[in-house]
């Protein structure tokens, strides 16, 4: 804070960001604990440190209440100061749904395997790079549609392997997952909770563009 001071820069405040979509880990309560501190410090080499600014990190949905405690403090904190917040996946998370076709259908020891034309590189980077699993997923297909754009009547599931369209041997979006049992070649999956870090991280690996 002295160095700062005398290369003549003036604090403003302080910013953190936490990391995306925390669920009710400690991280907010630290952050705070450690922001006050610095807001405390500042002052005394005269920085102003009159916004502390918490970043995003909330998740999509409901917010944990660990989180929400740890915010409380800043609303009357004697230090007074004004508090911002930057969050992202939480107001756009559930916001979209996406749709994508089954290019392909086969059997494997049994199990049903679709192809769709989506992948890991594109919408579904989620899962590699944003911690994202549809592992075991009951609940993650909101419906599926048939070419026709209605949408199909069996809600029976069937325990299935989804495979992206890029050929590459990794391009596995799950091995496990419940999807409808009338599910056929030509048909929409329509999944939910695909707003936040899907379509704006994908790529156009293999010349493939996303849907
Ligand atoms: C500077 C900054 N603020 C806020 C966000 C939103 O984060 P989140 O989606 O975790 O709320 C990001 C995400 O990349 C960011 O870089």
């Amino acid at each position: 804070m002295r160095q700062i001071q005398e290369m003549g820069v003036n604090l403003k405040g302080i910013h953190f960001h936490c990391g995306s979509g925390q669920h009710g880990s400690s991280a907010f309560g630290r952050a705070v604990t450690l922001a006050r501190e610095c807001i405390r410090i500042g002052r005394e080499y005269d920085h102003e440190m009159s916004l502390l600014d918490v970043g995003g990190g909330f998740p999509s949905g409901e917010l944990n209440m660990k989180t929400i405690d740890a915010l409380k403090v800043t609303q009357y904190d004697p230090l007074g100061y004004k508090t911002i917040a930057e969050p992202g996946r939480h107001f756009c998370g559930n916001s979209f749904y996406l749709l994508t076709r089954v290019l392909g259908k086969r059997l494997k020891n049994n199990k049903p395997c679709y192809h769709l034309n989506e992948s890991l590189y594109h919408s579904f980077n989620c899962n590699v790079m944003d911690g994202v699993s549809f592992e075991n997923s009951v609940d993650q297909f909101y419906s599926s549609i048939n070419e026709n754009g209605n949408e199909c009547e069996s809600f029976e599931t069937v325990n299935s392997t989804l495979f992206g369209m890029t050929c590459d041997g990794v391009d596995i979006i799950t091995k496990n997952i419940s999807v409808p049992k009338d599910l056929k070649v030509s048909d929409w999956l329509c999944v939910s909770g695909m707003g936040a870090y899907t379509y704006g991280c994908r790529s156009n690996f293999n010349g493939m563009k996303s849907t």
